[in-house]
């Protein structure tokens, strides 16, 4: 039972705030979950491979913080069944705190394979409400970008509390993401953002009017596969973020070094401050663009395929 990473190409940030932003799922970075039978009577437990820590999933005690444990009761309440014998591994190629959804990932892997150990077929808008109830519990005010793309594993156009609409792409996309190697929790820049936006609502707003513009006008060209005009809304979006204060300088460093290396545009992924970016390149310009990105301080870079 596995989920993809994310990567948000358009309007993050302003999606809280009901703006339209896009997002494609990244198959090749993948969380993981797998099950295998215990003792009976033993119950039910969630084991994380990277934390070596083996957790009971008790159904009664409310005392949980822990966002694995969370879900696999989340799932067992909505399915209304009893925890099953078994212990679930949990194994996430998806680096943490990095913009690329890990937490979301490893939500749907847990939520699916306690799902599977129980019998029960759970459908995709079933998860998608049981990873956004976590999300909610430790991302603050999610959107519900993150674990809509993920669990459906399908480039979206996202607007808040509306019916998921899935994008075409008209033509591929050939992208470098890069990581500052800066971890940075989601929660936090999104609440500075609802700060600044509560503090100074008549700057903020038109930011975040703007962002959702760009995510419009990149949904047609993505659309049509009008690639080459992705690039210039990429800088601008990154610029209207900075406004934000959601970028930093790792990131800002990064996306210069990307459009010198000749990318045809990059800009910051998902919740910002550290974390990921994205560079648009023509094929063939890839692999200089990634090798470029790591000699300038990326702790890893690799391209990525969007189709
Ligand atoms: C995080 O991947 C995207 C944000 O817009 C937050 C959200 O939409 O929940 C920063």
């Amino acid at each position: 039972m596995n989920a993809p990473a994310k990567i948000i190409l358009f309007g993050e940030h302003a999606v809280v705030y009901g703006q339209p932003a896009i997002a494609v799922p990244v198959s090749s970075l993948r969380a993981e979950a797998t099950i295998r039978p215990a003792p009976v009577g033993t119950g039910l437990h969630i084991e994380a491979a990277d934390l070596n820590e083996v957790l009971p999933v008790d159904l009664e005690s409310d005392l949980v913080d822990n966002a694995l444990i969370l879900t696999a009761r989340t799932v067992l309440k909505a399915l209304n069944a009893p925890p099953p014998d078994a212990i679930i591994t949990v194994t996430s190629h998806i680096p943490m705190a990095s913009g690329l959804g890990s937490g979301a990932a490893v939500s749907t892997a847990v939520a699916r394979a306690v799902a599977k150990a129980v019998h029960v077929d759970i459908t995709l808008e079933q998860t998608n409400q049981i990873v956004y109830e976590i999300e909610k519990i430790y991302h603050g005010t999610p959107s519900g970008i993150d674990n809509t793309v993920i669990v459906y594993e399908q480039p979206v156009y996202f607007i808040r509390e509306q019916p998921i609409e899935k994008l075409t792409i008209g033509a591929p996309m050939t992208l470098v993401i890069a990581d500052t190697g800066e971890a940075s929790l989601t929660r936090i820049a999104v609440g500075d953002v609802r700060k600044l936006y509560e503090a100074e609502p008549e700057r903020i707003q038109p930011i975040i009017m703007e962002i959702g513009d760009i995510a419009r006008r990149a949904k047609t060209a993505i659309l049509n596969g009008n690639i080459s005009s992705l690039g210039p809304l990429m800088l601008k979006n990154h610029a209207l973020l900075q406004k934000l204060t959601v970028s930093a300088p790792s990131l800002d460093h990064l996306v210069d070094t990307a459009m010198e290396a000749g990318a045809q545009g990059a800009k910051l992924s998902g919740g910002g401050r550290g974390g990921n970016m994205i560079a648009l390149c023509a094929p063939h310009r890839a692999e200089h663009i990634k090798e470029a990105l790591l000699r300038s301080g990326a702790v890893r870079a690799f391209i990525t395929k969007v189709t």
